[in-house]
């Protein structure tokens, strides 16, 4: 299989697309921490992976926090190995118009999202540079290029990921380290009101495919970044959007 044994490492995988990716990389053969800070969700896709024969460990990890960053990579490299790839998919939005938005629902948008992206690319780094090799997976959005109504927080974020990724790419090429992101679109807890409420109902309609995607179709872009095939590829995003970014 195309990552047997390989340690991959996925935030906010306890529900959404963190949790199609995991399951796509344990079918795969990898060995996979399912890291969030709901445990008990965690424990879920877990015993999910055990029982279609894959390998999986549940890590719980606030990853706004430093501290429990650090120490659910060490609980993944005790367990598994140094991780080789990581995929820092964990994320909220707070929502509020600009003129309205508080200082919390700022910083923490900006924690869970920069901060975590920030901390996890120092934890995971120092081992990746000593293998010679290693795969780091962000996920940014359309709203870093399109910014969005009721969202600064989220879409400076974003922004804010893809410029760390793309000076990570440059300064860990040289170990064999590539960096990318996947900017995705699809029906998950994040984006349930937008699809519910009728006032955002237009937007669908506007789209090529004019569908919203399962998670499952946006994990394989996620392995092709991890795998062989993206070999010669760092500091990309990946748009897996059914086209929208062509038209908002
Ligand atoms: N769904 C979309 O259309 C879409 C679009 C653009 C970007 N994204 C990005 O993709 C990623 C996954 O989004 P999703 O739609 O699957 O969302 P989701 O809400 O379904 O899942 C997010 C996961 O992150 C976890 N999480 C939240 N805060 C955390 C924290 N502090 N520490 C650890 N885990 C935490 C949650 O428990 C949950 O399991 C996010 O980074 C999101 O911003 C999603």
């Amino acid at each position: 299989m195309q990552f047997d044994n390989q340690v991959v490492a996925v935030t906010g995988a306890a529900q959404g697309i963190g949790r199609a990716v995991a399951e796509a990389f344990a079918a795969e053969g990898a060995k996979v921490a399912v890291v969030d800070i709901r445990k008990d969700l965690a424990l879920e896709v877990v015993a999910g992976i055990a029982d279609s024969g894959g390998q999986a460990m549940a890590v719980e990890c606030n990853v706004a926090s430093r501290a429990e960053v650090n120490a659910a990579a060490r609980e993944i490299a005790s367990a598994y190995g140094p991780i080789e790839v990581l995929v820092s998919n964990a994320g909220i939005t707070r929502p509020a118009m600009l003129r309205n938005m508080a200082d919390d629902q700022w910083r923490d948008v900006l924690a869970v999202h920069l901060d975590a992206s920030f901390y996890w690319l120092q934890a995971v780094v120092e081992d990746m540079v000593e293998m010679g090799h290693g795969r780091i997976i962000f996920s940014s959005s359309s709203t870093a290029q399109n910014g969005s109504i009721g969202q600064v927080n989220y879409a400076a974020a974003k922004a804010g990921i893809l410029g760390l990724m793309r000076s990570a790419a440059r300064e860990l090429g040289r170990y064999g380290i590539l960096v990318n992101a996947v900017a995705p679109s699809a029906a998950t807890e994040m984006t349930e009101k937008v699809r519910t409420d009728p006032r955002f109902a237009g937007g669908i309609s506007k789209s090529p495919l004019r569908r919203w995607a399962e998670p499952d179709e946006i994990a394989p872009a996620y392995l092709f970044l991890a795998g062989s095939a993206s070999s010669f590829m760092t500091g990309q995003v990946l748009s897996v959007d059914g086209g929208n970014m062509l038209v908002r």
